[in-house]
């Protein structure tokens, strides 16, 4: 089976052909950074309307790229939610006009179950079940993955995701969107112990994170240091990663031994952060389990992650009807 997949959840338009395997043909990302990097942040409106010019364009693109004839495409899958329902809509509508002028089956794919589905695109896949740590710029949270659908929900942020706390601490430091790359940056000249940031929900027994008190921190020592050179700005950067990985990393490994899992994963756009891949790696081996990690470039918004996730839906049976919609939130 070959699955024409389309991702429009956020501020990426992306389409991706992806075979049996699953094995990516092709994946096409057209980024809307330009577009909000002078808001500092994503504006839902202008995301669905760049989504409406981009994304018939991506998704040739991703067809010639596969190298294959658009008729040698047998099913659909877009993602339906968790996301921006403007965007979510472009998408979602663009994949049930595709699939049903073609007569093809249309999946629809939960955001948050593509990330995972992430770790498969590679050669070295991990085993179920698996603890998957999912970080990204709408969501923090922990499941154990028992099977390609089965995700038990261990715990999940009680305000801001992880990599919304990047972005806002970007922002307090003027560096720019997104602000995940800009910290990860410019933390590799700064000293990670400098400011001891609070470590939030560390020394509570469960899985629940907590980033808006470490965000409050920042934004306190920014205001009451004299002026910021950029040193400091270094330090502050490097001090509040640090704070972020450990208590990321602590839970994971935590919630992996609390269920006896010998296997962990950490999926979404996050996982793309250097530090927080080495310290996982690292902390596995020294509990002598495994770490699973997809290369950056899945780690991100990408539609080759929703077309693997497809694949099982659709092999499943599951189908979309006319009457499906999108949604916004997940549970
Ligand atoms: O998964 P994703 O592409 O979109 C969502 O589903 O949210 O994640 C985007 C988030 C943004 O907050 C961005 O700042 C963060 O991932 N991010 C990073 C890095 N690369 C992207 N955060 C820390 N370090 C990075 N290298
Ligand atoms: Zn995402």
């Amino acid at each position: 089976m070959i699955v024409l997949g389309i991702e429009t959840s956020c501020d990426d338009t992306a389409a991706a052909v992806v075979e049996e395997g699953p094995r990516v043909l092709s994946s096409i990302v057209a980024s809307q950074v330009e577009t909000h990097r002078a808001f500092g942040g994503v504006v839902p409106e202008l995301a669905s309307r760049r989504h409406i010019e981009a994304l018939s364009a991506v998704v040739e693109e991703a067809i010639a790229g596969a190298g294959i004839a658009p008729g040698r495409i047998d099913a659909v899958a877009a993602t339906r939610g968790p996301g921006l329902v403007g965007s979510l809509l472009v998408g979602f509508s663009f994949a049930k006009g595709y699939a049903w002028a073609r007569g093809l089956p249309l999946a629809g794919v939960n955001h948050l179950e593509a990330h995972i589905h992430a770790l498969f695109l590679e050669d070295r896949p991990p085993a179920y079940p698996f603890v998957s740590l999912l970080v990204s710029g709408g969501h923090t949270a922990l499941y154990l993955v028992s099977s390609p659908f089965g995700m038990e929900l261990l715990g999940q942020t009680r305000d801001d995701a992880a990599g919304e706390a990047f972005d806002k601490v970007a922002k307090m430091l003027g560096l720019g969107y997104p602000g995940g790359p800009l910290i990860e940056k410019l933390a590799r000249c700064g000293d990670p112990h400098r400011f001891p940031f609070p470590r939030p929900a560390l020394d509570q027994s469960g899985f629940d994170f907590s980033f808006s008190g470490i965000k409050t921190a920042v934004g306190r020592l920014i205001e009451r240091l004299p002026s910021l050179s950029e040193g400091d700005a270094a330090d502050l950067a490097a001090s509040f990663q640090e704070a972020v990985i450990e208590v990321l990393v602590a839970k994971l490994l935590r919630a992996a031994a609390a269920r006896g899992c010998p296997r962990i994963a950490v999926v979404g756009g996050v996982a793309a952060n250097g530090p927080l891949r080495r310290r996982t790696e690292q902390a596995a081996r020294e509990c002598g389990i495994e770490a699973f990690l997809p290369p950056p470039r899945w780690c991100g918004d990408n539609a080759a992650m929703v077309a693997a996730a497809g694949l099982h839906l659709l092999r499943a049976g599951y189908r979309c009807g006319p009457e499906s919609g999108v949604f916004s939130r997940s549970g």
